[in-house]
């Protein structure tokens, strides 16, 4: 296997069980997990009614059909998809990930306005193929600038640099749409195909835009014909607690959405809501073999159902506003917490050295240590791998998260 699959830990761990929001590793250690698999189990593991509904199709003989045969959970899920995303007669299309979703958003945007003059946010991460690198601003996860694209990446989730880290929210959105029309004027032929963003970008280390943000560059992008793409791969399903999908924090419908990790709990799914005539746009026939086969459609409609069911966006708001706020009144205490930020069940704690302010990847792969030692899986990330990442499951108990706060302040006083 490669040697660029990074594991986690000093001494990686295998994960052979889980029920509710817990996972047990292969030496029988039982962790918390703050982590869900890069928040792609959902709603936590062996879920009765996501079981039970992949149980019933493998019953049925059928684990795969193609879509040259119709196929009543893509139907199904695709409606209760275009639905919840707001746009315009919405079509949906499944995929087998996250970066494939993304390649046909770009397709469908760079077809329908002849251009391959895309728009992209600096520290994004989009994916594994080329389109998806080129369109991903991160050298840790970047091999090469080959790119089919000409891409040009706008300020607005970096926040934190010292140019912009004292502006107000409104001015900072100013500067940003401002710099939008100045790279439009000088760096690009004007016909540019699309932007394509995180609402809240997951490798990045849950940096984001203020809300509002991508508002204001739609009306920017709507006067030139640019298309917006959201990359909702992190941040849909109710995760940040605010919305249903992380671009409607901003009040904006964007053209398209793509969708995957958490839709399945697991089970391999992704996809692209479009509006109707970008979706239809593309004059040649197509299809993924296994997007959408009937194994991901059941795991995935008995996914979405529960999320829906047991209101777990409001949960997600609940449980991260006890956490954030509990992260940010005990970082006072410690002067390496350069910043606690987040949405929802979606937040993270930035490291840096107390002297300087300088990212600190060290104390985060120290923290990392502390939390596994304390039986609490999270995550790392950010551009510079200082940046603690946690993205429990929807699920997550009052119980399970003030245990998950407590041990992540013992982590940061070990740190101190
Ligand atoms: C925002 C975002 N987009 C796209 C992807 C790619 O998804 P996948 O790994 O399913 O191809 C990821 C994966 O981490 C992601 O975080």
């Amino acid at each position: 296997m490669p040697n660029w699959l990074a594991l986690y830990y000093d001494q990686p761990i295998e994960i052979v069980s889980g029920k509710g929001n817990r996972v047990v590793d292969a030496e029988g250690n039982t962790y918390l997990d703050f982590f869900g698999g890069i928040l792609t189990n959902m709603i936590g593991y062996d879920v009765p009614e996501v079981r039970e509904a992949v149980e019933r199709q493998i019953a049925t003989g059928v684990v795969h059909t193609s879509t040259v045969y119709l196929l009543r959970g893509q139907v199904e899920l695709a409606e209760k998809i275009a639905a919840k995303s707001g746009i315009e007669n919405a079509k949906v299309f499944f995929t087998n990930s996250g970066t494939e979703a993304n390649e046909t958003a770009l397709l469908l945007a760079t077809y329908a306005r002849k251009s391959n003059q895309i728009l992209a946010m600096r520290q994004s991460y989009h994916g594994k193929s080329f389109a998806a690198t080129a369109v991903t601003s991160n050298r840790a996860w970047k091999n090469s600038g080959l790119s089919p694209f000409q891409v040009n990446f706008l300020h607005g989730a970096d926040r934190h640099l010292p140019q912009f880290a004292r502006l107000s929210d409104s001015d900072y959105i100013k500067v940003c749409v401002e710099d939008l029309r100045h790279v439009l004027a000088t760096a690009t032929g004007g016909d540019v195909a699309a932007l394509i963003a995180e609402p809240i970008q997951g490798v990045g280390g849950f940096t984001m835009a203020p809300d509002g943000l991508f508002k204001a560059y739609k009306e920017v992008l709507d006067e030139n014909g640019i298309l917006l793409i959201a990359d909702e791969v992190q941040t849909g399903w109710g995760r940040t607690g605010q919305n249903f999908f992380g671009i409607q924090n901003h009040d904006v419908v964007p053209d398209a959405l793509t969708f995957a990790k958490g839709l399945g709990n697991g089970f391999a799914v992704g996809g692209v809501v479009a509006r109707g005539d970008l979706m239809d746009g593309l004059h040649a026939i197509g299809l993924a073999t296994f997007g959408g086969n009937p194994i991901s459609m059941a795991a995935a409609n008995a996914t979405l159902d529960y999320v829906l069911d047991h209101d777990l966006q409001a949960n997600a708001a609940r449980q991260g506003a006890l956490l954030i706020n509990g992260l940010k009144e005990a970082a006072s205490r410690f002067p390496f917490v350069g910043d606690v930020r987040g949405k929802g069940l979606m937040f993270a704690v930035e490291l840096v050295d107390p002297e300087t302010g300088a990212p600190a990847p060290a104390l985060a792969a120290r923290m990392m240590e502390e939390m596994k030692l304390r039986g609490l899986l999270g995550g790392k990330g950010g551009l510079y791998g200082n940046v603690m990442r946690m993205a429990p499951p929807l699920t997550l108990s009052e119980a399970e998260a003030k245990e998950g706060l407590g041990i992540l302040i013992d982590c940061l006083a070990a740190l101190a």
